[in-house]
C-alpha cells in the first residue's frame, strides 16, 4: 500500500496536466483530467494521482492524516507566475490616474516618472521595509493560488541596490512558502544619474553587477528591458552574453511597446523566454519557434496600459511556440498578483481557450524557469503544489472573471490556505 499523510479526494475535475512539456499546438488542449480523481501526498510529494477505485485499492492513510474533500471542486497545479517585478517600494497610482486622463506610459517615463520614480522609492526604503512589501505580495499570491514565481530586481540600478533587492528576495524565499526563481534585471532602465553616459551604466551592469550577482549566487536568470528609451538590441545582446558567460540564463522584455528586434534577439540567444511580444514581427516569432524559445505573454500589462495591441497568442501557437502567461506584477504597468485575472484576459482578449490558458499558467510557465520536473503537473514524484477551486469546472476560471475561486492551497504538502484564509506558520 502507498502511505499518505494528506489526501485530496473526489475532485469533480482533477487536472493532472500529465504529458509532454512544454505543451505546443494541439497538446495545449490536453489537461489530462481525472473526473472524481484523488491525490495522495506524503512528505511534501505526490505519491498517487488517480481514480477513486484505484485510490481505495492502493492508498492507506497515516494516523493522523488530513483529508480534504474536493467534491464539486476543481483540483489543479498551483499557478507558476513566471514574470514578476516583486521587490519594489512605493506605488504609482497618481501616474495611473494621469494615464486614465490621457497621458501615455512613455510620456510619463520621459518626464522622470515611470520606472525611475519607483527606483527613488525603492532606494529610500530600508531592507526590512522592502522585505515586508515582498512578503505581503507573496501572501496575496498564495491566496490567489500562485505557489511558485519568478522575480526580478531592477528598481535599484546601483551595484549595491541591485544586490540588496536580490538578497531581499532570497530572504523572502526562505521565510515564505512561495518559491522564487530570481532574475537579475539591472538593465531595466538607465538610472537618472547616468542618463548622460549610458555606456558607463551598461559597463557597470556587465563589469560590476553581473560578476557580483553570479559570485553571490543571487540569481538564476539575467533579463534586459529591450525597448526604445531603455536598452538597444546591441546593448541587450552584450549584457545577456555577459550574463550567460557568468551562468545567468537569458530572458528578455521584448517588443512590448515597439517592434525593436526583441523576439529576434531572444531567438539568437536561445533565451529561456521572450516576454511581452505585443509588437513583435512575424519573422521574430518564426525565429523563436525555430529556436525553441517559449513566449511569456503578459495580458495584464496590455489591459492596464489600455493598449489596443495584445500579444499574438494564436499566431505563436500556430507557429509552434510554447505559450506561457504571467502577471508582470509591477507598480507601473500591472499591479496585481492575480493569475486568475490573467487567465480570463488571455481567453477574452487573446483568443486562447481556457485549456490553453491553464497550461500556459502552470506547466509551460514552469518550463520557462526550468522547474517543470518538479512543479506544473500533478503526478507521483512531483512536489505537492496544488490548489482547490470552489467551482465544478475549470471553465469558470475565465467564465467568472474578477473573482478569487481559490479555496485551498497546498504547498510542498502543507495546507497553506484553508477555506480562503492563510494558514501557514512563518
Ligand atoms: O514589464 N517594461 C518594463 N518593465 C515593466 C514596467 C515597469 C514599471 O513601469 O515600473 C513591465 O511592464
Ligand atoms: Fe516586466
Amino acid at each position: 500500500m502507498i502511505r499518505a499523510d494528506l489526501v485530496v479526494v473526489d475532485a469533480a475535475q482533477l487536472l493532472t496536466l500529465k504529458g509532454p512539456a512544454p505543451r505546443l499546438r494541439e497538446t495545449l488542449r490536453d489537461l489530462s483530467i481525472i473526473e472524481g480523481g484523488c491525490l495522495a501526498i506524503r512528505d511534501g510529494r505526490i505519491v498517487f494521482a488517480g481514480s477513486r477505485d484505484r485510490f481505495e485499492a492502493e492508498v492507506s492513510l497515516e494516523d493522523p492524516a488530513d483529508v480534504i474533500d474536493a467534491s464539486d471542486r476543481v483540483v489543479m497545479p498551483g499557478f507558476v507566475d513566471c514574470h514578476t517585478h516583486l521587490p519594489f517600494a512605493g506605488s504609482r497610482e497618481q501616474e495611473f490616474a494621469r494615464r486614465l486622463a490621457g497621458d501615455t506610459y512613455q510620456q510619463i517615463a520621459a518626464a522622470g516618472g515611470g520606472i525611475l520614480s519607483t527606483v527613488r522609492a525603492t532606494r529610500a526604503a530600508a531592507d526590512e521595509e522592502l522585505l515586508d512589501c515582498v512578503l505581503q505580495r507573496m501572501d496575496r499570491m498564495l491566496l490567489e493560488g500562485t505557489t511558485t514565481c519568478e522575480a526580478k530586481s531592477g528598481y535599484g540600478l546601483t551595484v549595491a541596490d541591485e544586490l540588496r533587492l536580490l538578497r531581499v528576495l532570497a530572504r523572502a524565499g526562505d521565510l515564505h512558502p512561495v518559491d522564487i526563481a530570481p532574475t537579475f534585471l539591472g538593465a531595466h532602465t538607465v538610472p537618472a544619474e547616468l542618463r548622460d553616459d549610458r555606456g558607463r551604466y551598461v559597463r557597470m551592469v556587465i563589469e560590476e553587477m553581473i560578476p557580483a550577482v553570479a559570485a553571490g549566487r543571487l540569481a538564476e536568470f539575467c533579463d534586459v528591458f529591450c525597448e526604445q528609451g531603455a536598452f538597444t538590441v546591441q546593448e541587450a545582446r552584450e549584457i545577456l552574453m555577459a550574463g550567460a558567460a557568468a551562468g545567468l540564463k537569458p530572458r528578455l522584455h521584448a517588443d512590448q511597446l515597439t517592434a525593436c528586434g526583441g523576439a529576434e534577439l531572444a531567438a539568437e540567444m536561445k533565451a529561456s523566454s521572450a516576454d511581452h511580444l505585443e509588437h513583435s514581427t512575424d519573422d521574430g516569432l518564426r525565429k523563436m519557434a525555430a529556436a525553441g524559445v517559449p513566449a511569456v505573454m503578459l495580458p495584464g500589462a496590455s489591459f492596464c496600459l489600455r493598449e489596443e495591441t495584445w500579444a499574438p497568442a494564436r499566431r505563436l501557437i500556430e507557429l509552434g511556440v510554447a505559450p506561457a502567461i504571467a502577471t508582470d506584477l509591477n507598480p507601473g504597468t500591472c499591479n496585481t498578483e492575480s493569475m486568475q485575472l490573467m487567465i480570463a484576459l488571455a481567453c477574452l482578449k487573446m483568443e486562447m481557450s481556457v485549456e490553453e490558458a491553464i497550461v500556459a499558467s502552470t506547466l509551460n510557465a514552469a518550463v520557462t524557469i526550468g522547474r517543470n520536473e518538479t512543479v506544473g503537473t500533478l503526478e507521483a514524484g512531483r512536489a505537492a503544489d496544488l490548489i482547490v477551486l470552489d467551482v465544478p469546472s475549470y471553465l469558470h476560471l475565465a467564465y467568472r472573471p474578477g473573482i478569487n475561486h481559490v479555496n485551498t492551497v497546498i504547498k510542498k504538502g502543507v495546507v497553506v490556505v484553508r477555506d480562503r484564509l492563510l494558514s501557514y506558520d512563518s
